[in-house]
């Protein structure tokens, strides 16, 4: 009877749990309503995981003798990583997001593995669907921990360059078809010897190594202005491996996160592929091979410097400013200023617009959440799509810590590793200022014509404090 209504409760409450997180996902989709969403969706994973530890009435004869341990050990595990990711959610700062969501994301593909080993080395499976669901689970969250955590490597700047080999394309190739042989062998021992791990322990320890070295390998040579894509490609596996290892399980709250996270990251990778105007196969197997980078065309002009007062003031007597922020408005946590400017102006009589690119920043919809965060309303806040042709009939385009998203050298350097990609055609403006530190590239590591154009001048300095001059020499007109 308990065990009946344990059942049951666990169940309706598996239900419930996925209710709120389609609910808050859906949440999610709007700048008004994330944050709400998020909470919903926390509430809905905090649902499954308290009620899965009403496992304990239903466990068997045999198992009975090993509870306590086993529900100590998942508590201190709950307590260990929890604590973690509170206190590292709590002190991260906004521009490290990208690499902890990243991190994260790694975990979830990791912990996917995980159960797949639990599984595989447990001798549990062998079934033939369910051989196959635990082994495809296994590879693409393992693959997803070791690429996502060089793309944290990556986004954290502590690795710089793409790796360029000869040959990687190959190795790549043979490393995928030996981890999918292995693969198919297991599945044909483990189904016909019934589960028993005779010889072939060391052959699953092939193949989890494999797929591990396959996402360092995969992920290595991607670089500069392609990592978005990679990024979210990460998302959709995680998704898909979680799900298929709650298929292996049964739980039906794993399946219904993991194919959400599925399917959410394989839109998000779509979107993202076509921000960049690349095909994901071109983003994954054009690099794949390791090719260099190539140098872009030679910068032509000189770059002008002028003081922050006057471009703020060529912006007070300006008709219509478009405003372009990138990752280095974060990083000076500017976006409180820049509304607070944005009024200024607006209260001269300037219609001021800000232009977001879909991959401006480290993570997609930063600069949505960035303006957010500051107040800025939503329809003030327009899409490349929405903008782009307003750049030539306007006064002044503020860029301020962006480059690699209005690199012209996107639309007309065949040479360059971002050509193709859509960019924000300020250069077509009447007038730019651009703001940011010194002469540091943007995170695809190359030159931007744009800054040495007749039309551009150069406002150097940290974001905030170039904003805290303009507001000032604003104010002191009067
Ligand atoms: P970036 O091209 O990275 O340029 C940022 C610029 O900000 C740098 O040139 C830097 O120049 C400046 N900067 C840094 N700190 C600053 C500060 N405190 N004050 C003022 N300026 C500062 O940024 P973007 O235009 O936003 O482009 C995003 C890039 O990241 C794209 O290549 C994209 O593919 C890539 N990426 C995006 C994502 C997602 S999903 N959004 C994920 C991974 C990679 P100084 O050093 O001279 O100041």
């Amino acid at each position: 009877m308990l065990i009946m209504t344990s059942q049951w409760l666990i169940g309706l409450v598996y239900f419930f749990a996925a209710f709120l997180l389609i609910f808050g996902l859906w949440r999610m989709s709007s700048p008004v309503t994330a944050a709400g969403g998020i909470h919903v969706a926390g509430w809905g994973m905090a649902a499954a995981v308290i009620v899965s530890f009403l496992y304990v009435f239903s466990v068997s004869e045999a198992a009975r003798p090993h509870l306590p341990v086993n529900v100590s050990l998942a508590l201190v595990a709950l307590l260990l990583g929890g604590g973690a990711a509170w206190w590292s959610g709590r002190k991260a700062a906004m521009t490290a997001m990208p690499q902890m969501v990243a991190i994260y994301n790694g975990m979830g593909g990791g912990a996917a593995a995980a159960i797949a080993a639990m599984e595989l080395f447990g001798g549990r499976v062998f079934d033939l669907s369910a051989l196959a669901g635990t082994l495809f689970g296994a590879l693409i969250g393992a693959i997803s921990l070791s690429g996502s955590l060089i793309a944290w490597a990556k986004l954290d700047g502590r690795i710089n360059k793409p790796l360029h080999m000869k040959g990687l394309q190959l190795i790549n190739a043979l490393l995928m078809l030996v981890t999918l042989c292995v693969g198919a062998w297991l599945m044909v021992v483990m189904h016909a010897e019934h589960g028993s791990l005779n010889g072939v322990l060391w052959l699953i320890g092939v193949f989890f190594g494999c797929a591990l070295l396959f996402g360092v390998l995969m992920t290595l040579p991607i670089g500069g202005a392609d990592m978005p894509v990679v990024i979210s490609i990460y998302n959709a596996f995680t998704g898909l491996a979680v799900g298929l290892e709650g298929f292996v399980l049964q739980v039906p709250a794993m399946m219904i996160a993991g194919m959400l996270v599925g399917a959410a990251g394989v839109l998000l990778t779509l979107l993202m592929a076509k921000a960049m105007n690349r095909t994901v196969a071109h983003v994954l197997f054009a690099r794949f091979g390791g090719q260099p980078v190539r140098k872009g065309a030679a910068i032509v002009g000189e770059l002008k410097p002028t003081a922050a007062s006057d471009a703020g003031v060529a912006m007070r007597y300006a008709n219509k400013v478009i405003i372009v922020p990138g990752y280095g408005l974060a990083v000076a946590q500017g976006q409180q200023k820049l509304y607070e400017f944005v009024k200024l102006l607006q209260a001269h009589g300037v219609l001021v617009r800000f232009a977001v690119h879909p991959v401006a920043g480290r993570m997609p919809g930063q600069m949505d959440v960035l303006l957010a965060e500051a107040g800025v309303p939503y329809d003030l806040i327009f899409q490349l799509d929405d903008i782009n042709t307003d750049f030539a009939d306007t006064d002044v385009v503020l860029v301020i810590g962006a480059n690699d998203v209005v690199n012209p050298a996107a639309r007309s350097d065949k040479a360059s590793p971002i050509y193709g990609m859509p960019i924000l055609d300020v250069d077509k403006a009447h007038h730019v200022y651009v703001v940011k530190r010194g002469e540091g590239k943007g995170y695809a590591g190359i030159q931007n014509q744009l800054f040495y154009a007749e039309n551009c001048n150069m406002v150097y300095g940290d974001a905030q404090a170039v904003l805290v001059k303009m507001i000032e020499a604003v104010r002191g007109l009067g």
